[in-house]
């Protein structure tokens, strides 16, 4: 999704915002552009394309003067990808640049307005609505800012995250946000805006959040805040406890591939802190033990692979806890006037904690009165600041678009919140949790012992860089497995693949099979052994070659599957942790392979900011 980005301070603006827009690449994006006032008027250059299009033009930002500016990587909704669509936006007298993350619903009803009162659109975008708003407010208030802004505040609808920089108040920079991200750096060397931490991570730790219509107004050593009636407010900064590091790529020739390998890390930060006395204590849910055995039942809300995670959660935790669990989509559940009841719990999962479909449907959850527990990673982002409770995965920034580090983390959230819940439930034995721990504890290493097993799966994948599809299947728990092995292939090396519960493959699906295609079975679920087993011979009769993933005491599997990829011994719940490893190496090696942008697959974005 679009990032913007602003700077006003000492320093000359251009390279400060490139480097910024470098940091929020992970976004996703095909275009990128820059308004700086020049200590004349505004100029603008932009392009479509990848960053490196605008250094290139703009000789790294040498061209463009001047120490205020703003900065905006587009990813297209309203408008093709193009020139003339990419941000910043003028208003007619070019004397107004706006840059915008999310969008303005009512554009078309703004813009008919706006023609009829006889201004011209370039772009085919929103924001443009934005730009020539402005302009008619600024005039009708009489050059009084806050009133511009709070009046287009009230006029537009949608989300939005707005940068603006004005060329008769070249000492400021405006932004404001509803439902977009928008944060505001704080330094000595001038003062940043950003749709995310790691854009300023590289100047100051000292950061704010703005909430849904607030207002911030950035000159070079001062930041005011005020609401949407105009008046100012206090805001407190929050300090950023990452290391700059974790936003870089440390050696590794991909995000992905660091944070695969960073993978053992995020799990031990995600289960130390929650493991005490040999007991598991999740203390930020703040729940009594009545509370928790009154739960009637789970409401797991998410997208993407944190969808994927809900998904398996559900089997450990009606497995464990005996606690009915339903999974939907958050596009789905936002919509379909969910069923909720006192005593439910709604979940919602969400790497970015931004998600818009995964924020909508933890305000209805919270419109119905029900307790919410976000399971956030971005500390402080929106999700996490509006759920009831939050329960953080400490992976740090991911930056790749596909997830990994993320995905292994909400697991193991999960897995504690499963336990946690039986525990209290009475559900397990001590002697049970205390397996359970000893089996949460070894995940890291035995991660890393399959990640040192790249070489072998990169050889596999080295044969199937030219497939045309590839399919996943697996029961319960395997089932969720394959639905995030599927999507990691698909979503980075555009190799069409489906998962599908092994048992369904006869109702549809095997007609698909052909000779030479591959079937990824994962077998890790032993009382369903036999089951999947007999789908896998049934695939390799129709002319399919099979890759199985399984528990080391399988050895079985290797007279019927072509390729067998183990995972060491765990407690049968936490198998995805260990199975999802080859799944990832094996999705990244196709896409390296196949010369795919691995961190910034195509029309995707990290951060979903529109529904
Ligand atoms: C995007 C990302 C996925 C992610 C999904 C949900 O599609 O590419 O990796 O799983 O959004 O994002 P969230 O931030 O809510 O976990």
């Amino acid at each position: 999704m679009c990032g913007i980005v602003g700077y006003i301070g000492r320093k000359q603006a251009a390279p400060i915002l490139l480097d910024g827009l470098s940091k929020l690449e992970y976004r996703g994006y095909d275009s990128a552009g820059m308004a700086i006032y020049d200590g004349t008027q505004i100029n603008i250059e932009k392009s479509t394309g990848r960053l490196k299009v605008l250094s290139e033009l703009t000789h790294d930002g040498s061209t463009m003067p001047g120490t205020v500016g703003i900065g905006h990587t587009r990813w297209a909704t309203h408008g093709e990808p193009s020139d003339k669509n990419a941000h910043p936006h003028f208003n007619e007298a070019r004397s107004i640049a706006v840059v915008h993350n999310g969008i303005i619903e009512n554009y078309m009803k703004l813009k008919n307005k706006l023609i009829n009162r006889g201004y011209h659109f370039i772009s085919d975008t929103d924001t443009e609505v934005v730009a020539h708003l402005l302009d008619y407010y600024y005039k009708k208030t009489d050059g009084n800012i806050i009133d511009t802004i709070t009046k287009v505040m009230h006029r537009v609808e949608g989300s939005y995250a707005l940068g603006i920089i004005f060329a008769e108040h070249p000492d400021k920079v405006y932004a404001l946000r509803k439902d977009s991200p928008l944060i505001v750096g704080r330094s000595d060397e001038g003062n940043l805006i950003a749709s995310d931490v790691p854009a300023v991570l590289k100047y100051t730790r000292d950061v704010y959040f703005i909430e849904n219509e607030e207002i911030a107004v950035l000159s070079e050593d001062a930041i005011e805040f005020f609401n949407s009636d105009g008046e100012p407010i206090e805001k407190e900064s929050k300090t950023i406890e990452w290391d700059i590091n974790a936003a870089e790529k440390g050696g590794y020739e991909h995000f992905m591939l660091k944070e695969m390998y960073e993978q053992p890390k995020t799990v031990r930060d995600t289960l130390t802190p929650r493991i005490k006395d040999g007991k598991i204590v999740i203390e930020e849910l703040g729940m009594s033990e009545e509370e928790i055995r009154a739960i009637n039942r789970i409401h797991i809300v998410a997208c993407g692979s944190a969808y994927h995670t809900g998904v398996t959660a559900k089997y450990i935790m009606e497995g464990l806890a005996r606690i009915p669990v339903e999974v939907d989509l958050a596009s789905e559940f936002r919509y379909r006037n969910p069923i909720l009841n006192k005593g439910d719990l709604v979940v919602i999962i969400s790497q970015s904690g931004e998600t818009a479909d995964s924020l909508a449907a933890l305000r209805e959850a919270k419109a119905q009165g029900i307790t919410t527990l976000g399971i956030v990673n971005v500390v402080g982002s929106s999700i996490a600041r509006e759920a009831d409770r939050v329960m953080y995965t400490w992976a740090g920034p991911e930056i790749a678009v596909a997830t990994t580090k993320a995905y292994s983390a909400q697991l193991i959230a999960h897995y504690l919140l499963a336990i946690y819940f039986a525990q209290v439930k009475g559900m397990v034995t001590d002697e049970e949790v205390s397996e359970m721990l000893t089996d949460l504890k070894a995940i890291p290493a035995q991660i890393e012992m399959l990640l040192a097993n790249k070489e072998h799966i990169q050889k596999i994948a080295n044969r199937y860089v030219g497939a045309k599809d590839v399919f996943f299947i697996g029961r319960g728990i395997d089932y969720a497995i394959g639905m995030e092995g599927s999507l990691k292939l698909k979503e980075i090396s555009y190799v069409h693949s489906e998962a599908y519960a092994a048992g369904e493959l006869k109702h549809g699906t095997i007609s698909l099979i052909e000779e030479g295609t591959l079937v990824t079975a994962i077998v890790t679920q032993k009382e369903l052994y036999k089951k999947t087993m007999s789908n896998i011979v049934e695939v390799r009769s129709r002319g399919a070659v099979v890759l199985a993933v399984t528990n080391e005491d399988n050895t079985e599997i290797e007279k019927t599957a072509d390729y067998v990829i183990y995972i060491p011994q765990t407690n049968k719940y936490f198998t995805n942790s260990l199975a999802i490893i080859p799944l990832q190496l094996f999705a990244y090696y196709v896409s390296v392979g196949k010369g795919c942008d691995v961190d910034k697959p195509r029309n995707l974005a990290k951060s979903v900011t529109v529904e």
